[in-house]
């Protein structure tokens, strides 16, 4: 039985990870335009409001948790842009999932797709636009800029309830691991990511040491820098998931090496958002990003 789970997982993982073989290039014959055209909207959208790049990177996170269970042949779908998508008369859809996790600038995917449908027509997803509006929300936030991998296909299920997948503000450090190594990520881009990981599932203030610590990372802007890493060692933390990560000395030690390095920090935030960003599922792609075709 024992081996037979492991047998079956392991095709159901090399299945998830070799679902949509993601390149460089994709859309150089194509499309290749689509890349200029959304850092543009993004750039444009940051100028009115400041809190854009914190959620495009927060929604962008919010698409690749979901929707990941490899014992479940159903649900294999990563970054498949199911968090663009409207609820509808029949359907509560993740963007309303419990508790609120009170997303925003739905409308710069809008208007980036929009402004590609009319150039390129039916060829780029909704899943890479927001991929490369949430690398740059991090460029244009005065952090590293890296080539993002495309070919992501649009997923057609956009459960509300699947929201509870994200991991919790309250995880401990084994309970992070494990919802990061379900993902394919490892301890290394579990700490790189740690600053935007835990402010994923929207909050119960009272479950964390901050009062409203998630909406705060809503409403102020990403800075992109290692200082996170240096208050958590100094025990000034957000979250007791951000907490846990000094509970292991693996991690505990990354803490330490982020804290001093900020080159070190952009390697691994950069190898990290790759590998998170490269779990792919989806099966179209959209015409429009909140419905599916
Ligand atoms: C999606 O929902 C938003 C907010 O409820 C609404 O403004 C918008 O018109 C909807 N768009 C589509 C295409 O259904
Ligand atoms: C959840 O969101 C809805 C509307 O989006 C709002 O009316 C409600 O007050 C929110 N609840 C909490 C607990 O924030
Ligand atoms: C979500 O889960 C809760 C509790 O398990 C359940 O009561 C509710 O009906 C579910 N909602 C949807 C939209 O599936
Ligand atoms: C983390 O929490 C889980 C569930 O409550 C528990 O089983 C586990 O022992 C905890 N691990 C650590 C390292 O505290």
């Amino acid at each position: 039985m024992a081996t037979f789970i492991a047998l079956v997982s392991a095709l159901l993982v090399s299945s998830v990870y070799s679902a949509k073989a993601l390149s460089s290039n994709y859309y150089d014959h194509t499309c290749p335009q689509a890349e200029s055209m959304v850092s543009r909207t993004v750039k444009k959208a940051m100028l009115s409001d400041k809190t854009v790049p914190a959620a495009l990177l927060r929604m962008h996170f919010h698409d690749c948790f979901i929707r990941v269970t490899p014992f479940c042949l159903a649900f294999l779908l990563g970054c498949d842009a199911s968090v663009l998508l409207n609820s509808t008369s029949k359907n509560q859809a993740e963007k309303d999932g419990p508790p609120n996790i009170s997303l925003h600038a739905f409308y710069v995917i809008d208007i980036a797709k929009e402004e590609i449908e009319a150039s390129c027509p039916g060829v780029v997803s909704c899943a890479d636009i927001l991929a490369f509006a949430a690398r740059d929300a991090v460029s244009l936030s005065g952090g590293p800029t890296w080539d993002v991998p495309k070919g992501r296909l649009d997923g057609r299920i956009s459960k509300a309830n699947d929201t509870l997948q994200l991991p919790f503000p309250t995880f401990n450090i084994s309970q992070l691991q494990q919802s990061f190594a379900q993902r394919g990520l490892s301890l290394d881009d579990l700490v790189a990511l740690s600053e935007f990981a835990a402010s994923l599932q929207s909050v119960c203030p009272m479950h964390n040491k901050v009062k409203n610590a998630g909406a705060n990372m809503d409403t102020t802007p990403v800075a992109f820098d290692n200082g996170y890493f240096e208050l958590l060692l100094q025990g000034k933390s957000l979250f007791s998931s951000d907490q846990a990560l000094l509970t292991n000395p693996k991690t505990k030690a990354l803490v330490s090496k982020y804290a001093c390095s900020q080159e070190e920090f952009e390697k691994a935030f950069v190898k990290a958002m790759i590998r998170m960003s490269s779990i792919t599922g989806g099966e179209e792609i959209r015409r429009h990003c909140r419905v599916v075709r």
